[in-house]
């Protein structure tokens, strides 16, 4: 009897000894280690996004983590994504402050990381309504042909080495300033203006130490600082010049209008929301949203074409059935060309130019997957970590236009949103699809395109807000010789 009591104590000692280390290990691998000051920012790694679903995937898709005094919720499942866009998403609407919004963005109040507020929603309303309308995008075909007349040349025996990024970078920033000012952007001056836009990318993804150590500012260990503030006063020259010149011009008194006459004319009538700051902030957010990641999802999707010529051969060969070669691909034929509508797609599901969208932050408590979250908690929702998730996608790092025609007919819920989702949901969605599908339709359609080597082309993705390729790609062409006849009628 004796014997076997102790033979029992033994067994509910070791069975306790096991659950209890199992117990202890799953809480380690719950939480990520936070250490004192920094919390769990010493984990991070460059870029933020592909550290982060690292760490969702050890750890966990909803994790309450701290960078510094700041709480963050870190989102990489499609039912808390949504959860924080349906029944949280006032509270979500917020954007966080930090300091390069702060001193890029006109101290937060520039309409992209404005906070939720009625100024905010009639900024909003004011770009649905007069900004990026349909009848704004008037000017798409003629920039189109502009650059395949560019890159059209008489020398049609070889194939020419171009770097595409800059050509794509020209079309879409002249669209969109042709939106708002009516100029156009060439020479010196694009150079200067792309040069600009790009350092505001890459300092709006960048954090600085001091948004989550207080204490980094008092000690002046935070070297960003100086560089953004040149940065934030250069683009605010550049947009009140903008601004003036149409000033002088007067125009905005006749309905004739840029997006800047408009605006104008809103602040006669309301000139609390449309004094000049508001506008060169809805300016600031115009640009920097229209000629980044536009041009970026071009040259990813023409880098994964590259990379796969079955595709491009597959892509070119829709447009020869729907079109032809005896006109240029139109805006009406967009919507006939399915496979090209699905490497679009998946180029956004693989490299998605918001990979972590805009930040969020929440302006009241609230629970999200059952976990209480904080006001004040910065939300980071990983669209990139969801878009490459192996549970949610099979074979999730291949490059395969036609799952979109398998996956459920269009939507494909919250575990692909390449433009966010909710209130604060990209609303250029329309016009990047237009832009980018009629862009690459034609340049499919015109010019033959093959890599400058036998290597694939290098798709590792650099720092930013927009997720650019490391290196700007370079690519070999040459018209089709069935095209030149178009070709060479364009004016
Ligand atoms: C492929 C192209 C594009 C992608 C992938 C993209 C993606 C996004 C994403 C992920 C957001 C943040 C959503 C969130 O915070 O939840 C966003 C916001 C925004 N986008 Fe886009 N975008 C694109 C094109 C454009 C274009 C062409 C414009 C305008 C010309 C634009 C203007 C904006 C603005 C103004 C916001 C801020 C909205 C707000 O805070 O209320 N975007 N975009």
């Amino acid at each position: 009897m004796e014997e076997l009591s102790l033979y029992h104590l033994l067994a509910i000692f070791f069975t306790a000894l096991v659950f209890i280390s199992k117990h202890l290990l799953q809480l380690k691998l719950s939480k990520p280690l936070a250490i004192p000051i920094l919390g769990h920012l010493h984990l991070l790694r460059k870029p933020v996004h592909q550290s982060l679903a690292s760490i969702a995937s050890k750890h966990g898709h909803v994790l309450r983590l701290r960078f510094g005094s700041r709480p963050v919720l870190v989102v990489s499942s499609p039912s808390a994504a949504e959860e924080c866009f349906t029944k949280n998403d006032i509270i979500f609407a917020n954007r966080p402050c930090i300091l390069s919004a702060k001193q890029l963005w006109y101290d937060n109040t520039a309409f992209v990381f404005s906070p939720f507020n009625p100024r905010w929603r009639a900024h909003r309303r004011f770009t649905s309504l007069h900004a990026l309308t349909p009848s704004r995008l008037s000017k798409l075909l003629s920039e189109i042909r502009l650059l395949l007349r560019g890159l059209y040349s008489d020398d049609r025996e070889g194939f020419q080495k171009i770097e595409i990024r800059s050509w794509f970078f020209e079309l879409t920033v002249n669209l969109v300033m042709g939106m708002i000012s009516g100029k156009r952007y060439s020479g010196e001056e694009k150079r200067s203006l792309k040069k600009l836009l790009e350092e505001i990318f890459l300092f709006s993804g960048a954090t600085s130490m001091e948004d989550f150590v207080p204490l980094a500012r008092w000690l002046g260990f935070s070297s960003m600082r100086r560089r953004i503030e040149a940065t934030a006063k250069e683009m605010d020259e550049f947009l009140q010049g903008l601004i003036e010149e149409r000033r002088k011009l007067g125009k905005w008194k006749e309905s004739s209008s840029t997006i800047i006459d408009i605006m104008l004319t809103l602040q006669d009538k309301e000139p609390e929301d449309y004094n000049d700051v508001s506008i060169k902030g809805i300016l600031e957010s115009l640009i920097t949203g229209g000629a980044e990641t536009t041009p970026g999802t071009m040259e990813w999707a023409m880098a994964l074409l590259l990379n796969h010529p079955e595709a491009m051969t597959k892509a070119r060969a829709e447009i020869e059935e729907h079109v032809g070669h005896a006109r240029l691909v139109m805006e009406s034929d967009i919507s006939k060309l399915r496979y090209l509508n699905n490497v679009i797609k998946e180029t956004l599901r693989l490299f998605p130019t918001g990979p972590l969208l805009i930040p969020h932050e929440s302006s009241e408590d609230c629970t999200v997957a059952g976990l209480h979250v904080p006001k004040g908690t910065m939300l980071l929702v990983n669209a990139y970590a969801m878009q490459r998730d192996p549970e949610l996608w099979e074979d999730p790092l291949e490059f395969k236009p036609e799952r979109f025609d398998a996956e459920s007919n269009g939507d494909q819920g919250y575990k692909y949103k390449p433009f966010g989702s909710g209130r604060r949901r990209c609303p250029g969605e329309t016009m990047a699809w237009k832009v980018i599908g009629l862009t690459l339709a034609s340049l499919i359609q015109c010019f033959q395109w093959e890599r400058v080597g036998e290597e694939l082309v290098d798709l590792s993705e650099g720092m930013g807000l927009s997720m650019p390729m490391t290196t700007p790609m370079e690519v070999m062409y040459k018209p089709y010789p069935e095209m030149l006849g178009v070709l060479s009628q364009l004016e």
